[in-house]
C-alpha cells in the first residue's frame, strides 16, 4: 500500500501525491471572503444557493446522500457557508465541510454550529486514502485551472472507498470567464472555467470513477447553464 505521506524528522510531512497550487489562490481566496456575507445573505433571504428551493438540485443531493448512508464519512470540499454540509448533517449522514475562504467558514459555523468545518483549499487537502464514502465539489471547483482539476479529481477517487461516490455541480460553456465582481457588486479576481459536460465527464472516468448519473440544467433567470455529474469509485 502506498502510504499517504511520508515520515521525515522535526515534524515534516511529504506528501504522497502533490497537487500543484493554483497562482491566483491568494486572490482567489481573498475574493471569496469579501463576497462571503453578501453570498449568505443572498442564500438566507432569496433562497438562491439553496437546494431546498431548487427541486432538481435538491433531488440529486438526496440521490447522492440516500447512495453514501452508511459508507463512511462524507465531505463537502467548498462548501462556502455550509448550507449542503448542513443539510446532509440533518439528513444524518456523517459529514464536515472544508473551504478555501476563511469568512466563508465563519459563516458556517455561525449558522450551523453543530457541523464540522475548517479551512483549506481543495488542492491541499493531503486526504486519508479510501477514507471516505463520499465527496462534494457543488458549485466550488470551477476556479480551479484546467489541468488542476483533473489531480483534484484523482485525489477525490484516491480518498474514496470503493463504492463511495462523488458528486459535483459546476458551470457550462467554454469560456475561462474572468469576474471583476459578484454577489452585489463586490469587487473579486477571479476565473471561472467553465466545462462541458461531456468534457467533465471525460475527466472524472480518467481520475478513475465511474460515472452514474448526469443533470443537465439549462440557463434560467438566475444562472447559467450547469451540470450535476454523480460518479463512482469502482470496487
Ligand atoms: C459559489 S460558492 C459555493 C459554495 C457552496 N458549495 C454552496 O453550494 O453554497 C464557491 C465556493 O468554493 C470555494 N472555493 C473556491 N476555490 C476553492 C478551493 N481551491 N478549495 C476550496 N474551496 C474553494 C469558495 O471559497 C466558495 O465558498
Amino acid at each position: 500500500m502506498i502510504p499517504k505521506s511520508v515520515a521525515l524528522p522535526y515534524g515534516w510531512r511529504m506528501r504522497a501525491h502533490h497537487i500543484d497550487r493554483p497562482a491566483d489562490l491568494d486572490v482567489v481566496r481573498e475574493s471569496y471572503d469579501r463576497v462571503a456575507d453578501n453570498y449568505v445573505h443572498m442564500v438566507v433571504t432569496t433562497g438562491i444557493g439553496d437546494i431546498r428551493h431548487h427541486p432538481w438540485l435538491k433531488a440529486s443531493i438526496d440521490a447522492f446522500a440516500d447512495t453514501v448512508s452508511g459508507l463512511g464519512p462524507v465531505l463537502d470540499v467548498g462548501c462556502g457557508p455550509g448550507t449542503v454540509t448542513a443539510y446532509l448533517a440533518e439528513r444524518g449522514l456523517d459529514v464536515s465541510g472544508v473551504d478555501l475562504s476563511p469568512r466563508m467558514i465563519e459563516n458556517a459555523r455561525r449558522l450551523y454550529p453543530d457541523c464540522r468545518f475548517s479551512v483549506a483549499s481543495a488542492t491541499d487537502l493531503d486526504l486519508d486514502e479510501a477514507s471516505l464514502g463520499g465527496v462534494l465539489g457543488w458549485w466550488s471547483l470551477f476556479n480551479l485551472p484546467r489541468d488542476v482539476l483533473p489531480q483534484v479529481l484523482a485525489s477525490f477517487t484516491r480518498a474514496l472507498k470503493p463504492g463511495g461516490h462523488l458528486i459535483t455541480a459546476t458551470h457550462v460553456g467554454d469560456e475561462d470567464l474572468e469576474r471583476t465582481e459578484a454577489y452585489g457588486g463586490v469587487p473579486v479576481r477571479w476565473t471561472t472555467h467553465k466545462w462541458q459536460p461531456e468534457q467533465l465527464v471525460a475527466l472524472i472516468e480518467k481520475a478513475g470513477l465511474h460515472p452514474v448519473a448526469e443533470l443537465r440544467l439549462p440557463a434560467d433567470e438566475v444562472s447559467g447553464p450547469g451540470v450535476v455529474v454523480m460518479a463512482k469509485r469502482p470496487g
